[in-house]
């Protein structure tokens, strides 16, 4: 079994179904409104205990109900939550979804408690990350934090797997080089590396631009296309799943959950490990709502024999 540590953000997700979007000035009626657990550090460690990997979690609520909920969601899955403080500094981090007919989403997002993750939280997790196979982290949380993260993972001999969402320009270039799996959609890989994905030799120019920052495994997922990856010169790509989507969020912190929980630590088995992501992550887009829509380990399988 994998051990698992992820960095990253928490956030009460309120979920707004709409026909359409509304335009500037219009006033527009909810088709329905939904709460439930999200933000991409809890949703990827979530995703990854439901899929079988030992998980623990560093990050940061707020000393509010929303903490708390926050906080039960992460524990209810399985995942450690010993290094998840609770501070008095900011609210807990939220989100509002607009999903629309086509399933089409919007987010906004109030960072709160999740900007304050410290180098000095992490400290405290430091044997978690040592013990770990893999340390997973994305943009939610202060990249100064990550970079530190990144540098005591690697001081313990651990492989590190960046997930550079949501997309930023300002990249420090010492993160790249502390990353072993680089994990964007199309927006990240364009923002990332100003290679516009769209067919297999974009991909292939992408990653290598990625190599080039200093990662040497690369996956670009292309949402229902699926997913290419290249690990050194060996490059390939898997399709998705055929299936109608309700709602693709965290489709992608299901992929990458899914995927840490089954790849080994040499990354040999890349394209074994995506295809199994792959799956996972097909099954969440059927579901609204983040982390409700995240799978077992035990409906992964059962879809694999379906
Ligand atoms: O990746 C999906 C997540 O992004 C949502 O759960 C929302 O909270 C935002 O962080
Ligand atoms: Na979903």
């Amino acid at each position: 079994m994998n051990k698992v540590t992820i960095l990253g953000s928490l956030n009460v997700d309120t979920i707004l179904r709409i026909k359409r979007f509304p335009k500037p000035g219009e006033t527009l009626p909810l088709i329905g409104k939904s709460i439930a657990g999200g933000g991409k550090g809890a949703n990827q460690a979530i995703a990854a205990a439901r899929a079988g990997a030992h998980t623990t979690f560093i990050g940061k609520v707020g000393q509010d109900q929303a903490g708390d909920f926050m906080v039960k969601q992460l524990t209810d899955s399985g995942v450690d939550d010993q290094f998840v403080q609770h501070s008095s500094e900011a609210d807990t981090g939220s989100a509002i979804i607009m999903l629309d007919n086509s399933s089409e989403n919007r987010i906004l997002i109030d960072g709160g408690t999740n900007q304050q993750v410290t180098p000095a939280d992490v400290d405290l997790a430091q044997s978690a990350i040592a013990e770990s196979d893999f340390l997973i982290a994305q943009f939610e949380t202060p990249q100064a934090t990550t970079t530190h993260a990144f540098e005591l993972a690697h001081a313990a001999k651990k492989r590190t797997i960046l997930n550079p969402a949501p997309a930023t320009t300002e990249v420090p270039a010492a993160l790249l080089k502390l990353t072993d799996l680089i994990i964007p959609n199309e927006t990240e890989t364009e923002t990332l590396t100003g290679v516009h994905v769209t067919d297999e030799h974009s991909m292939i120019k992408a990653a290598e631009a990625c190599q080039a920052l200093g990662v040497a495994n690369v996956i670009i997922t292309v949402g229902s296309k699926g997913a290419f990856w290249m690990r050194g010169q060996k490059h390939g790509f898997v399709p998705a799943y055929k299936v109608n989507a309700v709602d693709t969020t965290a489709a992608g912190d299901t992929f990458i959950g899914a995927l840490s929980s089954v790849l080994t630590t040499d990354f040999s088995n890349l394209a074994e490990a995506v295809r199994f992501a792959n799956r996972a992550s097909s099954l969440a887009v059927q579901k609204l709502g983040a982390q409700p829509s995240i799978p077992t380990e035990a409906a992964i399988l059962a879809a694999e024999r379906a």
